[in-house]
């Protein structure tokens, strides 16, 4: 027996009076399960950071199922909703100044002036947020630091117990977390490589969009740590083959590969394998270490280079 539900009508209803209730709930998204709680009920908030053992300097995002509802507590202007009317429900992730300072959402931003906010695509997601009749902060649900979870399985054996429910909706269709853009000044910067391409931010913008990574006059995701999703084992990228004793992990034309992210080369299937190949290959304990195919820098990846970047990263 554990805590994993079928995200029935009965279950979704059981779900939703969980979170008016001050309770956690993991809902799957298209990008990685997350760990949900209302925004509007503190200790539900800090039970989040809790759980998960994160710090509370990294703020939450908080997920709407209207775009109506941006309005009762963050700043907007026609550029944000019409990104919003192009990208939603999907990956993608706005920063905006914040308008509501009431102790929950003042705990969820870590008491910063903003506020990031998104609309998952999943219908798990976007039917409990509208059962619930509040919007949804939620982190990955995973402890912190370590591999994003994309089954609800994957979430049971990090936070087991520590959640009320986990909403079962399947393997994450993304896989990798959403792009956070932060949209308060006049450029477009891109505080975490995601889901959404910024290639395909631009040509909708028609303006270019900027990389904070690396630059320290540019605002940064305060949780984007250089140590991050990472692995028991020691991770070495952009590897052209396998040393010994390493479990290797493919992209694109590798014969000699033990898991291939997209043998095609195709980006969003590597996308949507990563952190689940990534968890496969770390519960192997026969190996010393994991290795990974180098990956092009253009679409999705990106945000799959700025993931195993960081797994990579030895303190
Ligand atoms: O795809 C996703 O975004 C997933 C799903 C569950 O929606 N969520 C997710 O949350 O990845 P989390 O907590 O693992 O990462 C959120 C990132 C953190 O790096 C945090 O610092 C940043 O968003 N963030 C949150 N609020 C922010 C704010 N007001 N300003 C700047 N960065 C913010
Ligand atoms: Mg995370």
């Amino acid at each position: 027996m554990n805590n994993i539900y079928e995200p029935n009508e009965q279950n979704l209803n059981l779900a939703a009076q969980t979170i008016k209730n001050g309770g956690l709930v993991a809902m799957p998204t298209e990008t990685v399960y997350g760990l949900g709680a209302n925004v509007y009920i503190a200790s539900a908030v800090a039970k989040i950071f809790e759980a998960k053992q994160r710090p509370f300097f990294d703020p939450l995002i908080s997920h709407i199922a209207e775009i109506d509802f941006l309005k009762t507590y963050a700043q907007t202007d026609e550029r944000i909703i019409s990104l919003a009317q192009k990208f939603w429900p999907g990956p993608l992730t706005m920063v905006l100044k914040r308008t509501d300072n009431n102790a929950a959402i003042d705990l969820a931003c870590s008491g910063l002036p903003n506020i990031a906010v998104r609309m998952p695509s999943h219908p798990v997601a976007l039917s409990l947020i509208k059962k619930s009749g509040v919007p949804i902060v939620a982190p990955s649900a995973n402890k912190f630091k370590s591999i994003s979870p994309t089954t609800a399985q994957h979430v049971f054996d990090s936070l087991g117990e520590r959640v009320d429910m986990i909403l079962d909706g399947g393997a994450c269709s993304v896989g990798v977390e959403s792009t956070i853009i932060d949209v308060t000044g006049k450029n477009i910067v891109i505080l975490r490589a995601g889901g959404t391409s910024k290639e395909d931010l631009e040509k909708f913008l028609n303006e270019k969009v900027f990389l904070s990574d690396g630059d320290p006059n540019k605002p940064s995701a305060p949780g984007q740590l250089l140590k991050h999703y990472a692995p028991e084992h020691p991770l070495r990228i952009n590897a052209a083959t396998r040393q010994p004793g390493e479990f290797f992990i493919g992209f694109g034309k590798i014969a000699d590969c033990d898991l291939n992210l997209s043998p095609n080369g195709d980006l969003c299937e590597a996308a949507a394998n990563l952190f689940a190949f990534l968890r496969e290959a770390d519960q192997k304990k026969d190996y010393k270490g994991l290795a990974i195919s180098p990956i092009p820098e253009t679409g999705l990846g990106l945000a799959i280079n700025d993931r195993i970047r960081r797994a990579s990263y030895k303190a």
